[in-house]
């Protein structure tokens, strides 16, 4: 944060959205919003409303939302930082500029190396179209001028100081550009990182290049050289290709790979759901950027060792964020690319439509290894096998699976239920909201996101209703994780005795996307009618959180009289009849 957050308040406080809006575009009142003509894109009968109650914007044409800072940030091309410095001028609010200076100094850094690193780009690119060495290996791995355009994949040229040169003479300082990891220091001076390798550029979200990873053309040692850490290339917060997803309109599932011509290959056979982490450890963070679009992941690593285990720890990690993971299991040896190119795109799409879930993968990977003609391979796979299936909840899934290897290893069923039962009694396995939610029907979901969205522009509507509200309810009832943090922003705040609008909610969430579907739950229309019925959303986010908490100890219930632990389970049984009486 480079402003106060009490300095935000404040600057957007003083500057009223109607007020600031009107100075750019003729606003006219209709019932309680204004309307114009949205300067964001172009229209003939206007759909630009702004809400003086809620000071926010939301353009019903085009998506674009926000509040006064997004929109100075829009209108007057500034970054978020420089939108608010415009609006202190403009209110006459006092900032320090020494204590800021140096944030500001920051921003301009990184759009420095920004721009540091989109001239090497375009500097790699002209190198290798102009280099038929390099051209002539890509066309050797298949690929052909369209794509290598559409990724900006280059070559760097095998010179010492090919690129510094270049970049110097564009104006950029040597500080800066090693500041990007495209030079290197030594005791006689700079020289480039990377030399007569293959480059592809990572880019971020914003369509701007903040990493290089540059691959030999022989069988050379390192086989890719990747750009350090820089302030602008975090790597366990990067993915490759995710800036292509973001063109997709019906996303179904992301498919991920390990590197980056596995990537570049499906997407020229026309698969373009796929990204890749880039050799590294698969990262939370990593997840959570994947889960903004889709929750359904695919992972298609390498089927040697190394890929295994990553694959491995990559779906936990992904499971745990809430996503639905299935496994590709490629033959002995093949990344993605060497398949495709080899068995073709059918083969490839078969694989995805067979591809085995976290537990189904497991079982494979421990049955590979497992030799059933010797004892020891035999008991270790047994226990492993009742290992992996006490995380699953279907009791006829348990059985066809125990079935199924019981005969193989020569082990008794029972001894293998037996084995599972002493796993379960250790940990009984909870239950995740995830898996909650998806149980309900759709009807259901909608009617209680609507009564979501209603309760929290209620709330800061109205701040003395925001108040009572969360006397009844907290930031739990919520279901949608997004609408929880509003909840949770808010429930602050009226701790503090304060209170919030909607675009002050804004500044709270840190990320841009969020923002913008934060100001989507704020462009919800609140009528008296639904003041009327405020009492009957309340009861709908509390009959569902107890709903949740039923849902919860049915389970935790049902598994002990599995377990043959019936007065744990009568215990658990009570509970639920007193929520039961709750309920009603
Ligand atoms: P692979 O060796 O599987 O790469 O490493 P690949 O994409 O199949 O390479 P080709 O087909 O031989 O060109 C997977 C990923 O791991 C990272 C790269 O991101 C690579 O794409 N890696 C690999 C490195 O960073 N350095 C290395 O030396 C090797
Ligand atoms: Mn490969």
């Amino acid at each position: 944060m480079y402003f106060s957050e009490e300095k935000i308040s404040e600057i957007i406080e003083k500057n009223d959205i109607v007020d600031l809006i009107s100075q750019y575009l003729s606003l006219n009142k209709r019932g309680k919003n204004f309307w114009g003509l949205c300067p964001f894109h172009t229209e003939k009968t206007p759909s630009f409303s702004v809400s003086g109650e809620k000071q926010m914007f939301y353009c019903f044409g085009c998506g674009t939302g926000g509040n006064v800072i997004t929109f100075i940030q829009k209108i007057e091309r500034l970054n978020y930082v420089e939108a608010l410095y415009f609006l202190a001028k403009k209110a006459r609010i006092s900032i320090d500029e020494r204590a800021n200076k140096k944030d500001l100094e920051n921003v301009k850094k990184r759009e420095l190396l920004f721009n540091i690193n989109g001239t090497a780009a375009r500097f790699f690119y002209n190198n290798l179209i102009a280099n038929s060495k390099a051209m002539d290996y890509l066309s050797k791995r298949g690929l052909n001028k369209e794509i290598i355009r559409k990724f900006g994949i280059g070559y760097s040229l095998d010179s010492w100081d090919k690129l510094n040169t270049y970049l110097n003479s564009k104006g950029f300082d040597n500080n800066l550009i090693e500041n990007a990891g495209l030079i290197v220091k030594k005791e006689k001076g700079y020289y480039d990182r990377f030399r007569g390798r293959v480059m592809f550029p990572i880019i971020n979200l914003g369509g701007k290049v903040i990493a290089f990873g540059g691959r030999v053309l022989d069988d050379s040692k390192p086989k890719y050289l990747n750009s350090p850490e820089t302030p602008i290339y975090n790597k366990s917060g990067s993915i490759y290709a995710l800036n292509m997803i973001k063109e997709i309109s019906a996303l179904q599932n992301i498919i991920i790979v390990e590197g980056y011509m596995d990537v570049i290959s499906l997407y020229q056979f026309g698969i373009k759901n796929v990204v890749a982490s880039l050799g590294t450890a698969f990262t939370e963070q990593q997840a959570k950027l994947l889960k903004r679009y889709t929750n359904d992941i695919i992972i298609a690593y390498d089927s040697d060792t190394a890929g295994q285990s990553a694959t491995i720890k990559g779906l936990s990690i992904l499971q745990k964020e809430g996503c639905r993971v299935k496994v590709i299991n490629l033959p002995k040896g093949m990344d993605p690319d060497d398949f495709i190119r080899k068995e073709g795109v059918e083969s490839f799409n078969n694989y995805i439509n067979n591809s085995l879930s976290l537990v189904e993968y497991r079982i494979y990977n421990s049955r590979k290894n497992s030799d059933p003609k010797i004892l020891e391979h035999r008991i270790r796979f047994s226990k492993n096998l009742a290992m992996i299936l006490s995380t699953l909840k279907s009791p006829i899934e348990i059985d066809a699976y125990i079935k199924k290897y019981s005969k193989e290893m020569q082990i008794s069923e029972e001894a293998i239920y037996g084995e599972l039962k002493k796993i379960r009694s250790k940990h009984i396995s909870g239950n995740n909201r995830h898996n909650i939610i998806s149980k309900f029907n759709e009807k259901e979901i909608n009617g209680q996101l609507i009564a979501e969205k209603k309760v929290l522009n209620i709330c800061v509507l109205y701040k003395d209703k925001a108040e009572k509200i969360f006397s009844i309810i907290n930031e739990d009832d919520f279901s949608l994780p997004l609408h929880e943090k509003i909840a949770t922003i808010i429930n602050l705040k009226i701790k503090e005795g304060k209170t919030i609008s909607a675009g002050e909610i804004l500044i709270h969430l840190t990320d841009e996307e969020e923002r913008q579907k934060a100001s989507e739950v704020f462009k919800t229309d609140i009528t008296g009618k639904d003041i009327e019925l405020l009492d009957s959303y309340i009861d709908k986010l509390h009959s569902h959180s107890l709903e949740n908490k039923i849902k919860k100890l049915t389970d935790r219930m049902n598994e002990y009289y599995r377990l043959e632990e019936k007065e744990k389970a009568n215990e658990i049984f009570k509970e639920i009849l007193d929520l039961q009486k709750r309920k009603k």
